[in-house]
């Protein structure tokens, strides 16, 4: 079981995956850096900023350009399974959109979503779910 997330310097998705408790690793924040590459299925944990582009029509992007840049990797986009967005419900029926538009895109179950850094209630249920549903998810690691 791997969690895949992306977090801007707020950190609010760093911490709710930290509190996880399950292994993890963090698209890195700047377009400078190494890219990321994953070997095995994960769950994408990822944050909303499209700044509500349901109510100002704008054409903005809820999906953080770094995740696009990870999942625009054929092999890191064959290796997803699931996706968890973050947000904050002040955007109304955009809150947690980064979570459909990856969910439309790639074609995986968006299983759950939280506001900022989740509460322990967030924590528990997320947690339970995905191991309870690992084996459904496919999220278990494949034997090489
Ligand atoms: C400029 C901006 C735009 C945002 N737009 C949305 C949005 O459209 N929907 C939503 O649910 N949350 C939105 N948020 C809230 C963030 O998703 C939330 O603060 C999240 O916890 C940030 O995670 P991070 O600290 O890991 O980057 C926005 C936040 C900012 C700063």
């Amino acid at each position: 079981m791997l969690v895949v997330y992306f977090s801007s310097v707020t950190d609010n998705t760093h911490r709710f995956v930290q509190k996880l408790g399950l292994p993890n690793v963090r698209i890195p924040l700047r377009l400078k850096d190494e890219p990321l590459v994953v070997n095995e299925p994960y769950v994408l944990v990822c944050p909303t900023y499209g700044g509500g582009v349901s109510l100002t029509h704008e054409n903005s992007r809820p999906v953080p350009k770094q995740v696009i840049r990870f999942l625009n990797d054929e092999h890191n986009r064959s290796l997803i399974r699931a996706v968890i967005a973050g947000g904050n419900s002040n955007f109304g029926t955009d809150f947690g959109k980064a979570g459909e538009i990856i969910s439309g895109k790639c074609k995986v179950p968006y299983v759950y979503r939280f506001e900022m850094m989740g509460n322990e209630e967030d924590v528990r249920i997320c947690r339970g779910g995905l191991l309870d549903n690992a084996h459904k998810l496919g999220l278990q690691k494949q034997a090489s």
